[in-house]
């Protein structure tokens, strides 16, 4: 039996950042519709120093598992915080299709998930961007907005990693941390040990996506924020649990209908934004349906290339 076995650089060749916008937004419809589904994501801890996730999904004709990791203290030791393989197979005979990189399938489908957050929810495509944190997803987030002509501003506490991705993409580095978090839209993806929005901090008219803190026990927001701003999510259950919102569901004051999952608003049967002064904040926890979208453009992608399968 042979399967495509995509390297990292092999899911980049075969995914443009366009390819990964386009279907991660179709997956977040088709998900909301029903058509492609997933179980919980299940957490393996091993806290302090990490967690294991197993993310299954099925849909459009595939079944997919990424096995995955987020170990927040292995940048120290020169390591990845996210390692792991995605494993795709075909709905109807079971048959192995695909190996993948986990953390390249991750990076663009977290990237294509907060910006089409900002696109459905912030102000215009004519307002000021930026991403702070400039690790593997914040990089390819920057890389995305890029992409779609979109020129972000870049920050991270780290001098050498926000300079590094400032001059690979030709954008600026923000003045500051401040300066980056008072952009009309803004992008976050640290590793959610520091708040980086504490009570009263969000703009009238801002909009944040918060993709860092995407388990329990993270968060780079204060909780009372909450309360300032119109909620949306990706996927209720899971950020519910774990994430930004889970503060706000324990203390109380974040109930189910006070969140409108991005699907419905992409379907245009929930509202996003609804006025100029709003602050609307989207939490991302990560789906593997978004993974299943990537992973299946990465397939179509490797036979276009006519990359090489191999047997298994
Ligand atoms: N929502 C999702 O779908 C999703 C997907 C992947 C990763 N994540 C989460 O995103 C976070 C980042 O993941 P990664 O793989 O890019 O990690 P990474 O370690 O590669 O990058 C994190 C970056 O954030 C920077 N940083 C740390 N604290 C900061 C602060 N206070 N201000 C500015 N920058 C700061 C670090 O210097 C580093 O460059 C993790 O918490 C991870 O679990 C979420």
């Amino acid at each position: 039996m042979s399967a495509a076995v995509l390297s990292r650089d092999a899911v980049l060749a075969a995914v443009t950042p366009q390819d990964a916008y386009g279907a991660v937004r179709n997956a977040f419809l088709a998900h909301w519709r029903g058509e492609w589904t997933m179980p919980p994501k299940v957490y393996v801890t091993n806290y302090p120093a990490g967690d294991f996730r197993a993310m299954p999904a099925i849909g459009g004709g595939h079944a997919l598992l990424k096995w995955v990791t987020s170990f927040p203290g292995n940048p120290a030791l020169g390591l990845p915080t996210v390692t792991g393989l995605v494993i795709l197979s075909n709905a109807e005979t079971g048959r192995l299709e695909a190996v993948l990189d986990a953390a390249s399938v991750t990076a663009l489908r977290t990237a294509a998930a907060g910006v089409l957050a900002a696109d459905e929810l912030g102000r215009d495509s004519g307002s000021s961007v930026a991403v702070v944190g400039c690790g593997v997803n914040g990089a390819e987030t920057a890389r995305m907005l890029v992409a779609h002509g979109r020129a972000p501003l870049v920050w991270d506490v780290d001098h050498s990693r926000r300079r590094t991705v400032a001059d690979e993409l030709g954008v600026r580095v923000a003045d500051s941390l401040e300066h980056a978090l008072s952009c009309d839209v803004v992008i976050t993806v640290t590793p959610g040990r520091d708040v980086l929005y504490p009570a009263g901090s969000l703009r009238p008219g801002q909009h944040v996506s918060l993709m860092g803190a995407d388990g329990p026990g993270k968060a780079e927001i204060a909780a009372p924020e909450l309360a300032r701003a119109q909620l949306f999510c990706d996927d209720w259950e899971q950020a519910s649990h774990g994430g930004e919102l889970a503060a706000g569901v324990e203390a109380g004051f974040v109930g189910r209908d006070a969140v409108t999952q991005l699907g419905a608003v992409i379907a245009g049967e929930a509202p996003g934004r609804r006025d100029d002064a709003e602050i609307t904040l989207f939490d991302s926890t990560g789906l593997a349906i978004q993974d299943l979208a990537v992973a299946r453009a990465a397939l179509l992608g490797s036979v276009e290339l006519d990359l090489p399968r191999l047997e298994l």
